[in-house]
This record gives C-alpha cells, structure tokens and sequence, in this order.
C-alpha cells in the first residue's frame, strides 16, 4: 500500500479534479483505491458522496474507526477539519493496507493538514497550471516538502509535478515547462509527461457530480488521466 498526496498550497490548480479522476483511472486498470478528502471545503465529497453519513473528523478525532468511515472505497471530509489542533496525528489512516493506494485530496493551503497529509505520504503529485504565481508557489512548496523529508517523513518522494488546465502551443506553458524541468532535474523528481489539458467537460462532469470516465469517457480529460495513471503505476519513471 502507498499513500499518494495531491498537493498544492495555491487554491484552483486541479487537486480536486486530480483526485478524483486519477483514482477512477487507476480503479479502471484494476487498482484497489481508497479515496480520501481531507479538505474542509468538502468539494470531493459533494462530488463523490455528499449523503455520507462518517467522516475523516471522526476518524481523526477518536469517534470512530477508520474501516467505518469507509463507504464505497472513499472517506469523506467535514467543515471540523478547519478546527483540528495541531496535536492530531493521521497515522491511523496508514493502517488500511489492504488497498494498493490511498489518495489523499488536500487543501489549498500549508497548514496542520498539509503538513500531516505530507508526513505519512509515500508520494506527492503537486498539480499546477501554467502560470506565474503558480510556479513561485511551487518553489515554496518544495521547500516545506524537503523540511518534512528531513524532520518527519524520510521516505517521502515527489512522484512528479502535474501540469493542469494545460493549453499547449502558448508561450507561456513552454516557458513554464522549461523553467518546472529545471526545477524538478534539481530534485530528482520531474515534471509528468502527461499533461491535463483544458477540458471543458472535466468542468461539466464536477457539475453533474461524475468523474470523466462516467460522464464523457471519450474526451480529453478522460484520455489525459487514463495516460497519467499508466505514468504513475510505472515504477521505471
Ligand atoms: N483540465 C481542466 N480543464 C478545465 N477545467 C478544469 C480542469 N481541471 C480543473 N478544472 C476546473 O478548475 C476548477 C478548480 O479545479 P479543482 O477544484 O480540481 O482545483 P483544486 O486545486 O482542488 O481547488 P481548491 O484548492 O479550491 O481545492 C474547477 O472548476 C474544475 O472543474
Ligand atoms: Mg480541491
């Protein structure tokens, strides 16, 4: 069992919709998933069970098992997540290890969830869009990562930065893909081959609460994150 975060303190860079889809695409290649929304936002769980009657908070807190938050392969969050104290320990969530991956759905923030999220992660999938403020967020991110790495989490290792909402051919996605390569060639990490382009149907598919696949399994998006679980279940890379 590894434990993979999607990560990135910036708000609208595809965490959610990464999440999510990423994990069906793996459940489709016959993957055993455990989805896990962390944020307080809720966004994964409104999309995936918004009836769930447990959640993470309980989980974290003591009220319940981990195995009874469980409905359907995903663990909901709750708006108590924002009230956590910094004394909370996620490790429980490590003791799942009949799945091959637990996903953890993360906040946009660098906060006391963050940085647990981070603590008991195998992987990290930083999602980002090709933008300005995006990549001087990134360099922060890698900097708290690596604090982990040496203070808490050893083992932790950035599987890759995603690009998201990517629109090829523009200046500015080059340009930022050049100075991402630059960045991740320093870190022993890389930037995904695959890229998320910009699909309008990932937009339509969060409306109707569905993932790609169940919704337009034929577009874009559906062949974008087909091709990114293949790239994250090949261990050579
Ligand atoms: N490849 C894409 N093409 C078009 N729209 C996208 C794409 N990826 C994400 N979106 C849209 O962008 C918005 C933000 O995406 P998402 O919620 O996944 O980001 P997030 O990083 O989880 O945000 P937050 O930080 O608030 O949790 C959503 O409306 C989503 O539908
Ligand atoms: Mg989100």
């Amino acid at each position: 069992m590894k434990i993979i975060s999607i990560i990135n303190q910036k708000g609208g860079v595809g965490k959610t919709t990464t999440a999510l889809n990423l994990s069906t695409a793996l459940r489709k290649k016959n993957k055993k998933i455990l989805l896990v929304d962390l944020d307080p936002q809720c966004n994964l769980s409104n999309t995936v069970n918004a009836t769930a009657k447990n959640n993470i908070y309980d989980v974290l807190t003591g009220k319940i098992s981990l195995s009874e938050a469980i409905e359907a392969d995903f663990i909901s969050s709750s708006p108590y997540m924002a009230n956590l104290n910094n004394k909370t320990q996620f490790t429980i969530i490590k003791s799942k290890t009949d799945y091959d991956y637990i996903i953890l759905d993360t906040p946009p923030s660098l906060d006391i969830i963050t940085l647990n999220a981070l603590s008991i992660s195998d992987n990290i999938i930083i999602t980002t869009t090709a933008d300005a403020y995006s990549l001087q967020g990134i360099n922060q991110l890698i900097t708290t990562i690596l604090a982990i790495k040496q203070k808490r989490n050893p083992n932790i290792k950035i599987k890759g930065i995603l690009l998201t909402r990517f629109i090829a051919r523009t200046v500015i996605s080059k340009n930022v893909i050049t100075v991402l390569e630059g960045l991740t060639k320093q870190l022993g990490t890389k930037v995904f081959n695959t890229k998320i382009r910009e699909c309008i149907a990932l937009r339509e598919a969060q409306m109707l609460n569905k993932d790609i696949f169940s919704y337009a399994r034929y577009s874009n998006g559906a062949f974008d994150y087909e091709k990114l679980a293949g790239e994250v279940l090949d261990e050579k890379q």
